[in-house]
């Protein structure tokens, strides 16, 4: 007996699937079925043999007349030239510019806005984050949801507020449907927020969470063991102290590491003290 088939999902249950799957905008309002042959093949100015499907073919020769913004970058190539636009940003403002003007990075093409930063560039705390989310992607400005919420408690538990500390993260696009960024597209984006804490040059620099921590301390260590520790983050021309601690959206759901975070807070406020003096 051939197993009975399975009923075609309801419309209902489809969005559903797409949702849970981390599918909550629509890009376009008609569907594009990219699998579709294109009605026209470009009309080449010489004539070309038509194509003839046969497993022996050689593949077409390659048509000059590709405008260039369709020529796809290579991931290597993209990085190649984050670092290189990167490191020559003279100002936060031209960074930012320089941001929104590259194409290196493929969340850019999914995402509402360009998030850079919030705060004040002349703080002496920065604070840095993973990548944004939903409610960032609308406003354009980091950890403005809920976790940004905590967030802005924990600063306050140090004394301060938004225009006392600068906040950023290491990616600055929406990841489509809040996926975890590839190794590949945090590296694209790595030359960027690098420069971008090099020209805040913060007395201490906080990564929140695993990725963040990972990303910028060079460490493989998880946050249960980094957390806490004073390590030295080297802009290249300066040394600047760096510490690690929980993410806010992690304490949204394990409430119980708040304790370990208010140590590090104190740890913080600490150092700025004594930077001060
Ligand atoms: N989580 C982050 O890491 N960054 C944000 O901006 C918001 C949530
Ligand atoms: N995992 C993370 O990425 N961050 C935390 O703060 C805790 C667990």
């Amino acid at each position: 007996m051939p197993p009975t088939p399975e009923p075609a999902p309801t419309l209902k249950q489809l969005l559903a699937f797409y949702l849970e799957a981390g599918v909550d905008c629509a890009l376009v309002d008609e569907p594009i079925n990219r699998l579709e042959e294109p009605d026209r093949a470009p009309a080449p100015a010489a004539a070309q043999p038509a194509a003839t499907p046969g497993p022996l073919r050689p593949p077409p020769a390659p048509t000059p007349s590709v405008p260039r913004s369709e020529i796809s970058v290579s991931p290597d190539a993209a990085i190649a030239t984050a670092r290189e636009a990167a490191r020559t940003a003279p100002t936060l403002e031209a960074l930012r510019a320089l941001l929104e003007n590259f194409d290196g990075c493929a969340l850019k093409q999914t995402a509402t806005k360009l998030v850079f930063a919030d705060g004040n560039p002349a703080a002496r705390v920065m604070f840095v984050g993973e990548a944004p989310g939903r409610d960032e992607d609308i406003e354009g400005l980091p950890f403005v949801g809920r976790s940004g919420k905590l967030l802005d408690r924990m600063i306050a538990a140090i004394g301060l507020d938004r225009s006392k500390a600068y906040i950023a993260n290491v990616i600055p696009w929406r990841p489509p449907g809040n996926r975890t960024p590839t190794p590949q597209e945090t590296q694209i984006c790595l030359p960027f927020i690098q420069r971008q804490i090099e020209l805040v040059d913060p007395d201490v620099l906080v990564t929140l969470g695993n990725p963040s921590t990972q990303a910028l301390l060079s460490t493989r260590e998880g946050i249960m063991r980094t957390r806490g520790k004073w390590f030295d983050y080297d802009t290249g021309t300066r040394s600047i102290r760096a510490i690690a601690t929980f993410h806010p959206a992690y304490l949204l759901r394990s409430p119980s590491y708040k304790k370990m975070t208010w140590l590090d807070l104190r740890a913080i406020a600490k150092a700025l003290q004594g930077a001060n003096a």
